[in-house]
C-alpha cells in the first residue's frame, strides 16, 4: 500500500515537468477578485527540507494573542503541529473526536510549552451536526485552521450524511468546517488555513460522477487518493474565493510518518510497507512526528507564506508539478486545477444543502 500510495520507489526517476507559474483563475476570478495583498506565482523555496522539525520551524514566531484551531490534535501530526503553535504564544483549541484524548495531548502540550492557553473541544468530521455545533459554538476572530485530521485506508463505510467515509471525513468535514469559520477568519484580517493533503492524491483525481463509488467497486487507496486531491483543491477555490478578505489557504504533504493513520492496514502489510521504506532508505525518507508538523507549521506561521495562497508543499517548499507521484514530494497538475477546485466547491456546496434540508 505505501508502495502504491507512493507510487513507486524511487522519485530520482521522476520526470518533472516545468512548473505552471500563473494560474489566471485564481490571479483575477470574476467575481472573487481578490482585494488582498497576494503574491506573484514564483515558485516558493526555503532553507528547511525533510529533516526540519516543527519547533525549528516556528523560533521565533510570536503569535500571542491569536487563536489556532488544529484538527486530529490528539495523537500524530496534528499533536505536534498543536505544540509547535502553542510555542508561538498562540491560544491553541485541540479539535478532536475523543475529548479524553485531547485532554491528555492537551496536559502534555501545556507541560512541553509553558504556554496555558490550550483548549479541548469535541469535533466529529464525518458528522454534519457536529461540526455545524462546533462552528455555531466558536467566538471571535481566528488566525489559524489547520485541516489536520484524516482517516486512509478505510474499510467501505459512510458518514452521519450517507457520504463515503474518506472523502467525507477528509474532504467534507473540513469544507464545512471552513465554510462555518469564515467569518471568524476573515475577522483576523490576515488568516491562514492550512489543508494537509498527502502524495496519496496521485492515486486519483475527482471523480466527480462517481464521488462515492455508487458505480465503481470501492477502493480504499482511490478513495484515499480523491479525498487527498480535495483537500488540495479546497486550498486553490478557498484562496481564490476569500483572499480578497484576508484569508489564504495552502496545502501540504507531511512527509512519510508511522502515525494511528496505518491502523487499518494488517500487521503482515505494515511489516511490508516498513521493510519497503527501509529498502528504499533515501529515496523514502521517514520522518518522525515533529518532522512531520514541519510544513503544517510553516505554511500557518511563517512570513515566507505571507500572503500565498492555493500552492502544494512538501518538506517545507513549495512542490513542483510531476506528471506522476514516484516520491513523497511532487503534486499533480489535476490537484491544482482551477477548474475542478470551483467544480468541487460548487459540489460540495449543493452536498451541504442537501444534507441540511434532509436534517430539517
Ligand atoms: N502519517 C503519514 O505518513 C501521512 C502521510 C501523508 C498525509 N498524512 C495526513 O496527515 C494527517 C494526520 O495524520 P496522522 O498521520 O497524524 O494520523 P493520526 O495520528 O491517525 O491522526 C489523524 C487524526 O485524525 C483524527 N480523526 C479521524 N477521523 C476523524 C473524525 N471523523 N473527526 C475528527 N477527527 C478525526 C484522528 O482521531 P482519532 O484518534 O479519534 O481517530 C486522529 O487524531 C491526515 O490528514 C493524513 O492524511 C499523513
Amino acid at each position: 500500500m505505501l508502495s502504491r500510495l507512493l507510487g513507486g520507489s524511487s522519485p530520482a526517476h521522476a520526470e518533472l515537468l516545468s512548473y505552471l507559474f500563473f494560474q489566471p483563475e485564481f490571479a483575477g476570478g470574476d467575481r472573487c477578485r481578490p482585494r488582498g495583498r497576494i503574491r506573484p506565482m514564483s515558485r516558493i523555496t526555503t532553507i528547511y527540507d525533510h529533516r526540519t522539525t516543527a519547533t525549528e520551524v516556528a523560533a521565533g514566531i510570536d503569535l500571542s494573542g491569536r487563536r489556532a484551531i488544529v484538527t486530529g490534535a490528539a495523537s500524530g501530526i496534528g499533536l505536534e503541529t498543536a505544540r509547535a503553535l502553542a510555542r508561538t504564544g498562540a491560544r491553541v483549541t485541540l479539535a478532536v473526536r475523543d475529548v479524553a484524548a485531547g485532554e491528555q495531548a492537551a496536559e502534555d502540550i501545556v507541560a512541553t510549552t509553558g504556554n496555558e492557553g490550550v483548549d479541548v473541544a469535541h469535533l466529529d468530521l464525518a458528522d454534519l451536526a457536529s461540526v455545524d455545533a462546533f462552528t455555531s459554538a466558536w467566538d471571535g476572530p481566528l488566525h489559524v485552521l489547520v485541516n489536520n485530521a484524516g482517516v486512509m485506508a478505510t474499510p467501505e463505510g459512510r458518514t452521519a450524511q450517507g457520504w463515503e467515509l474518506q472523502f467525507g471525513t477528509n474532504h467534507m468535514g473540513h469544507f464545512a468546517l471552513a465554510l462555518g469559520l469564515h467569518h471568524a477568519l476573515a475577522a483576523d484580517g490576515a488568516a491562514r488555513i492550512v489543508s494537509v493533503s498527502s502524495s496519496g492524491h496521485g492515486a486519483s483525481p475527482i471523480v466527480f460522477d462517481d464521488l462515492f463509488f455508487e458505480r465503481r467497486p470501492y477502493d480504499p487507496s482511490l478513495s484515499y487518493g480523491q479525498s487527498k486531491t480535495a483537500n488540495v483543491l479546497f486550498a486553490v477555490e478557498a484562496t481564490r474565493r476569500w483572499a480578497g478578505d484576508g484569508v489564504t489557504a495552502n496545502a501540504l504533504m507531511p512527509g512519510g510518518i508511522w502515525t494511528n493513520l496505518q491502523r487499518h492496514w494488517s500487521a503482515e502489510h505494515r511489516a511490508e510497507q516498513e521493510a519497503f521504506a527501509a529498502r528504499a532508505g533515501d529515496a523514502i525518507p521517514m520522518k518522525t512526528p515533529q518532522q512531520g508538523a514541519a510544513t503544517s507549521v510553516l505554511l500557518a506561521t511563517s512570513p515566507v507564506v505571507e500572503g500565498v495562497g492555493g500552492r502544494y508543499f512538501a518538506d517545507c517548499n513549495e512542490a513542483e508539478v510531476v506528471p506522476e507521484i514516484r516520491g513523497l514530494t511532487g503534486v499533480r497538475d489535476y490537484a491544482l486545477d482551477p477548474v475542478a477546485a470551483r467544480r468541487l466547491w460548487e459540489v460540495s456546496l449543493e452536498l451541504l444543502d442537501a444534507a441540511r434540508a434532509d436534517a430539517a
